[in-house]
């Protein structure tokens, strides 16, 4: 089996059986709700999304969160805020780590809803709390975030009119209720690139994946984009060479060798991989808009 079929299987494997019902189920709330808060990864905006989403949400308006943008790169996650926008599409870069963009949630909430404010107001109706449903794939950060909005104030509210027990309402203040995915959404499952994507992130775990060709395909993209970055982080390096003979040229600088002289590439892939993901190389974006626009 090859590399790119193995990593298909796992990532299927990965999401067996429920996602009928999680489009279903989400489909069934949309009339409760009146925006969808949709969570992806600031470093790979567009393998973090569910290929669906669009269809499944319809026309409810739409704010896309840029969430772990304290380990992108800011510059690029900047030009996919602009690309949402000229798309008609609101999105904000949050750092649940930190706090950071969190604040200016419930403002974007407001402003993609005025209309519907506006007319709350000429009807005279107060005290409607905005109700907002937040949707990503698994990992891309959605409980952290409302854990990190609804803050010490956080309060389960649950038997609403019309909604299932089990559905996760989160009253934020006396404006703003939020709804947690109903059920597990898929990520893009037959695109090799973005399954690829979500392996160097560590969205897909990688213990049955080939950590050595995983991280030559991750340095074939950094030494693509960020070769500065390799440079500041492994010392001197020749980029006049396939990916693989870089990986060994960052082995070797690392001490990585066997017994015999040989260099210790897996050793090395792993190093890589886990490095990258704890941005020991620096602030990384792996799709920028206009590869994948
Ligand atoms: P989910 O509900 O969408 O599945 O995601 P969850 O909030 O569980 O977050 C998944 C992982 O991503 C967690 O790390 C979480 O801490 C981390 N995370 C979420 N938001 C951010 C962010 O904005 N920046 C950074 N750097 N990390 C974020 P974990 O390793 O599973 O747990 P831990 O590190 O919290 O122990």
């Amino acid at each position: 089996m090859s590399n790119e079929e193995k990593l298909t299987k796992v990532v299927i494997n990965w999401f067996p059986g429920h996602m009928a019902k999680t489009r279903r189920k989400i489909k069934e709330l949309l009339p409760l709700i009146d925006a969808v808060a949709e969570v992806t990864d600031a470093r790979i905006p567009n393998a973090g999304r569910n290929p669906e989403i669009n269809e499944i949400i319809g026309s409810k308006p739409h704010i896309i969160l840029l969430n772990k943008c304290d380990m992108a790169d800011k510059a690029v996650t900047e030009r996919w805020i602009k690309h949402y926008k000229s798309q008609g599409i609101y999105a904000i870069a949050t750092d649940c780590k930190s706090g950071k963009g969190i604040s200016a949630f419930k403002d974007t909430v407001k402003a993609v809803l005025a209309d519907k404010l506006k007319s709350y107001a000429e009807k005279g109706i107060t005290g409607k709390p905005l109700r907002v449903m937040v949707v990503g794939i698994p990992n891309v950060g959605k409980s952290s975030f409302i854990n990190r909005i609804a803050g010490k104030t956080r309060a389960k509210v649950e038997n609403r009119p019309g909604v299932t027990r089990g559905n996760q309402w989160f009253t934020i203040d006396r404006q703003l209720e939020l709804l947690d995915t109903p059920g597990v959404l898929w990520p893009k499952l037959e695109d090799q690139a973005a399954a690829e994507r979500l392996a160097f992130t560590g969205a897909i775990k990688d213990r049955i994946l080939d950590t050595e060709l995983l991280a030559v395909r991750l340095l074939t993209l950094l030494s693509a984009s960020y070769p500065q970055l390799l440079k500041n982080r492994y010392g001197e390096l020749d980029f006049d060479c396939d990916a693989y003979t870089l990986l060994c040229q960052i082995g070797k600088k690392r001490g990585m060798m066997l017994r015999g002289g040989d260099i210790d590439t897996e050793r090395a892939a792993n190093m890589l991989l886990e490095e990258y993901r704890s941005c020991k190389i620096g602030l990384i974006s792996l799709e920028s808009v206009e590869d994948y626009a």
